[in-house]
């Protein structure tokens, strides 16, 4: 099926959308990308997501072409169009399109485009069986709270953790865990305490993070935010990964060592259905 996706005002074939090679999304990964999860036809989380957008696009200069009213009918009438049931919606801005110069131009013209993939993200078989993660060195840059498209290094993470036969890295910057490839990294403890790291510049602010997170104290589990080591990791009852399309997963092995049972958990389905149930009774 030939999607509509959005580009700059206009609804098209999503081989007639087409971006200038000079885009500065594309020669200097100065643009800003948001993933928002569909379920029953509706967004999760919404004003999570829109607000981290604003905030990511505040801290590297580039303006809002759309209201917030706007951008939100943007997300909706591209569900519809798209007759998109389950899935996500991935939205980028970019600065905009100027001839190579590391200098820009304040007040540029940004690019806005967005697309749906269709995708199961109730039913993933991966939240049963668990995945299985290795660790390696964070090579990230130092502001990796923006959620800049700059996704080399998650994407090389990614395939050396497949090389490697697991299904994804978590990274590791100064003996601490910082997240994985691209999902919030936890564990919880054998007395049953969520330890996630604390938001700073070294881990994307995630949504469902926070959101997992009132949903944890609200069901009376203590939670600590606080940096954890590997081998606390490895050591732990049980561990997961929270973002948008993959909600709460559990991590059955790190580094080949299996985690609490090597099962996937009970805290973590127990978050896992919070969470789908919570945020399907509050999609938009
Ligand atoms: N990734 N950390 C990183 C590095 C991420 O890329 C993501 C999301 C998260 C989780 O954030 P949230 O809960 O708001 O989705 C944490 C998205 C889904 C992606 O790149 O596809």
């Amino acid at each position: 099926m030939t999607r509509i996706v959005y580009l700059n005002g206009d609804w098209l074939a999503e081989g007639e959308a087409k971006v200038s090679i000079f885009d500065r999304g594309y020669l200097f990964a100065d643009a800003i990308y948001e993933v928002t999860a569909v379920l029953d036809g509706k967004l999760l989380d919404y004003a999570g997501h829109a607000a981290r957008l604003k905030r990511s696009l505040g801290e590297i200069g580039i303006s809002s072409p759309l209201s917030d009213d706007d951008m939100l009918a943007v997300h909706r009438e591209i569900v519809e169009r798209n007759g998109l049931r389950e899935g996500l919606i991935y939205l980028q801005l970019s600065r905009g399109v100027a001839d190579r110069d590391f200098v820009f131009e304040e007040d540029m013209q940004p690019t806005l485009s967005l697309f749906t993939q269709a995708k199961s993200v109730i039913d993933n078989p991966k939240a049963k069986t668990g995945i299985s993660v290795v660790t390696l060195e964070d090579q990230r840059w130092k502001r990796c709270d923006i959620k800049t498209v700059q996704l080399l290094y998650p994407s090389l993470a990614k395939m050396e953790a497949k090389r490697r036969g697991a299904d994804d890295a978590w990274l590791v910057a100064d003996g601490l865990v910082t997240e994985a490839s691209s999902a919030t990294a936890h564990i919880v403890t054998r007395d049953g305490r969520l330890v996630t790291r604390p938001l700073g510049r070294e881990i994307l602010p995630g949504i469902t993070r926070s959101s997992v997170i009132d949903l944890a104290r609200e069901a009376g589990m203590p939670v600590e935010e606080r940096a954890f080591t590997p081998d606390e990791a490895k050591s732990a009852g049980e561990a997961f990964i929270t973002s948008a399309t993959n909600f709460v997963l559990p991590v059955v092995e790190i580094d080949g060592v299996p985690i609490g049972t090597g099962k996937p958990g009970q805290a973590a389905a127990n978050l896992r259905n919070l969470y789908i149930e919570s945020r399907r009774r509050g999609a938009i």
